[in-house]
């Protein structure tokens, strides 16, 4: 029988900690939210229905990106012991640069859409942070406006090659003179990618309130109300447009590119050259040969041709197709810091994400990005130490296997 006895006050208020409310709803949101799928939820709710699918979705039946992620839930860490982990460096270098965490923000397109500080919020954590970021030429804020507010981060452009050839040359001029470092040229884009949620939602750009978005829209009066008070939502880069986005790409994109354009491409900027939305080792031969410095193997995070290759199984191919004469990044269902030590210790040199962040973004704006942010470098860290891996040097293909 235990014996049981009144508590005193003194250890009363040891175990009561009432946390004081932080005044921001915004802030004491995020701070409940603890990995990326936390800030996933938050989205949800927070913006409407046809935007978070927008983000959210994938191409098809979504089975390329389902199987993005059963690839990282089938990872098998091997750790080391006894390696003084009592302080892990995960940074790297990325193109000669260095970067705070082998991660860079990937272009997304519409990115006001999810929060009106769209890619004013992205960029200013990637400069924060001390990660590259990619602003995507369906982006919503201009090339110049981006480098006013982010000096100091790492500007990558994504283009996409156009039909009107002097269009996009005229978009890569301006890249350069706004300072930008890299090009990211995506080639899994010759035509739109069959996005079924966007088709079921109605979703166009810019967005239509419809008899079929109007009751979901009473729903998030707040991000109406942001979207209708602050500057039109427009394409940066492209004129304005009121249809799908799969009507603006297969208008706007060229679906007849081929390798002479990367080395056209090549020749004519003089930054570094990455080619995003290689899944073959024989193509990732290809566009090194045509001067790429690094390539990014992805299928567009699911958004193009279902059932493509899983992008982390592909890595390792074709990181011995390219050796050391290009860097390799991976995308793809990335949503957590562990997923990012295994694609390093498969042999990527970076990871890009994108939803990871874009839920943050939709979740509480540049705050949201932030938190984002820190969770993954937090991730990435504990994973490190708990690997005994010191620094990135140290995450080598001995330290994972995917079971089968
Ligand atoms: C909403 C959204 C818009 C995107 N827009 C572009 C784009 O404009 N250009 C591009 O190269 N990739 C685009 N992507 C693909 C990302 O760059 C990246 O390859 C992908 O998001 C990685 O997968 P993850 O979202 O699971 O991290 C987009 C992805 C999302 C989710």
């Amino acid at each position: 029988m235990v014996e049981r006895r009144l508590p005193r006050w003194s250890e009363l208020r040891e175990v009561i900690r009432p946390r004081r409310p932080s005044g921001d709803g915004t802030a004491r949101r995020l701070d409940r939210a603890v990995t990326i799928g936390d800030l996933r939820e938050i989205a949800r709710r927070r913006v409407p229905r046809a935007v978070f699918d927008y983000a959210d979705g994938a191409a098809g039946s979504e089975i390329s990106l389902r199987r993005s992620r059963e690839a990282f839930e089938r990872v098998e860490f091997r750790p080391r012991v006894l390696r003084d982990v009592s302080r892990v460096d995960p940074a790297t270098t990325l193109l000669g640069a260095p970067a705070a965490l082998p991660l860079v923000f990937a272009p997304t397109g519409f990115t006001r859409l999810m929060h009106t500080e769209g890619e004013t919020a992205v960029g200013r954590v990637a400069e924060r942070v001390g990660v590259p970021y990619a602003l995507s030429t369906m982006g919503t804020t201009s090339v110049e406006a981006l480098a006013a507010v982010a000096p100091g981060a790492r500007r990558w452009f994504q283009l996409y090659l156009w039909r009107d050839r002097e269009a996009s040359a005229a978009l890569v001029e301006r890249a350069l003179a706004a300072g930008y470092e890299a090009l990211v040229l995506t080639v899994d884009t010759p035509v739109a990618g069959p996005r079924l949620r966007d088709v079921r939602n109605g979703f166009t750009i810019p967005p239509a309130l419809t008899l079929r978005t109007m009751a979901n829209a009473a729903v998030h009066p707040r991000w109406w109300v942001d979207l209708l008070t602050t500057p039109p939502l427009e394409f940066a880069s492209l004129r304005s447009w009121g249809g799908t986005v799969a009507e603006l790409v297969d208008r706007v994109f060229e679906p007849a590119a081929v390798l002479a354009d990367v080395r056209a491409l090549r020749a004519s900027w003089p930054g570094a050259l990455i080619v995003k939305g290689i899944l073959d080792a024989e193509d990732a031969r290809a566009v090194v040969d045509a001067g790429a410095d690094a390539v990014v193997v992805s299928n567009h995070g699911g958004r193009q041709l279902d059932r493509s290759p899983t992008p982390l199984e592909q890595l390792p191919g074709i990181v011995a197709a390219v050796g050391d004469r290009a860097e390799v990044y991976v995308d793809g269902g990335i949503l957590d810091g562990a997923d990012v030590v295994a694609a390093v210790a498969f042999g990527a040199r970076a990871c890009l994400i994108g939803r990871g962040y874009l839920y943050g973004l939709m979740a509480g704006g540049e705050l949201g990005v932030q938190r984002a942010a820190d969770i993954l470098s937090r991730e990435v860290s504990r994973t490190m130490q708990l690997l005994g891996a010191a620094s990135v040097a140290e995450l080598t293909p001995e330290r994972v296997r995917l079971r089968s």
